[in-house]
């Protein structure tokens, strides 16, 4: 009987996150293009003899007690399924926190996968996105992968044409970690709401018809069409990150935009050699840099 699995995780990043309305449970309706890119966590469950849950995290600033997401992913199955036992999850972090990147949605995506074929569930995606929306809004995409269109509260997904080898450039400032509640409260108290500026242009449609196309010139018209309500709550109170986008953009880049909350700044890049160049002119002792491509999953066997 298998007692182990091991799975990558990747991260998201946001092509497109339009604000539609406030809900009353404190939460947005939102429209989204989320993409799976090739920045991956590793995390490994181990079944153990006692009940217990234990994470462990290669980065010590990642909280490991019952606050961590891929904590309560496990403890939502336990709860659910009585019949399996304990684990331990240990997770080896790649993914920048605070980010925008989904580190944390995308660990509680793979734990809930692994489960659910280490203890042979048999359990559907749709059941699996499930359980993946009672823990946070970006899961169930963390689930699915690959590339598609979310609304109601980023967990009602659509998938859309897989957008193969998006070359991109991710930035991420070290001493700059932002929480995701407080850039969505700012962008509430802040009335923001009111003057949106893609609402009458129909942004979001024009970059489904960009991807649907799927041709070569589906990346510059993606970058073009880059799109975050969010930029409009972060950038006034970081400077820094106004200042990464300003550099990213006078690079030979096809797009440049803040990832979900931030403080991820990523750029699209033509192909692999611009995107290194990229990455060469904008790296410093206090940005870490990636070139990576978009994937079409998210969960994969490590
Ligand atoms: O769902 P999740 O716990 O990942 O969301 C984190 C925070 O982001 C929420 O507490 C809320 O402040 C904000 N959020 C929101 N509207 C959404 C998704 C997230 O306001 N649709």
């Amino acid at each position: 009987m298998t007692s182990r699995i091991s799975l990558k995780a990747a991260a998201k990043i946001n092509l497109y996150l339009e604000i539609t309305g406030n809900r009353p449970d404190g939460y947005h309706d939102l429209v989204m293009i989320l993409q799976s890119i090739d920045l991956c966590d590793r995390v490994d469950i181990r079944k153990i003899g006692t009940d217990q849950i234990q994470v462990s995290c290669t980065n010590s600033e990642v909280p490991c007690d019952r606050t961590n997401l891929a904590y309560k992913a496990a403890a939502l199955m336990q709860s659910v399924y009585p019949e399996i036992g304990g684990m331990e999850i240990a997770i080896d972090k790649q993914i920048p926190m605070g980010a925008g990147l989904a580190g944390g949605s995308a660990n509680a995506a793979a734990v809930l996968v692994g489960i659910d074929r280490l203890w042979d569930l048999g359990l559907t995606q749709s059941q699996l996105c499930d359980f993946a929306a009672q823990l946070g809004s970006d899961i169930p995409f963390c689930v699915v992968g690959g590339t598609a269109l979310a609304t109601g509260r980023g967990d009602i997904l659509s998938p859309l044409p897989d957008i193969k080898d998006l070359v991109l450039v991710i930035c991420k400032p070290r001493k700059i970690a932002i929480s995701t509640p407080w850039a969505y409260q700012t962008f509430r108290s802040h009335g923001l709401l009111a003057n949106n500026p893609a609402r009458h242009q129909n942004l979001s449609s024009q970059m489904v018809a960009a991807i649907a196309a799927g041709d070569a010139s589906t990346p510059a018209k993606i970058g073009r069409l880059l799109y975050n309500d969010l930029e409009r709550a972060v950038l006034p109170e970081y400077p820094e990150l106004v200042a990464l986008e300003n550099k990213l953009l006078e690079q030979e880049c096809l797009g440049a935009m803040m990832s979900g909350s931030g403080s991820t700044m990523f750029a699209i890049a033509a192909d692999l050699d611009s995107a290194k160049r990229i990455a060469e002119a904008v790296k410093t002792n206090e940005i870490d840099v990636w070139v990576v491509k978009s994937l079409v999953r998210s969960i994969f066997d490590a």
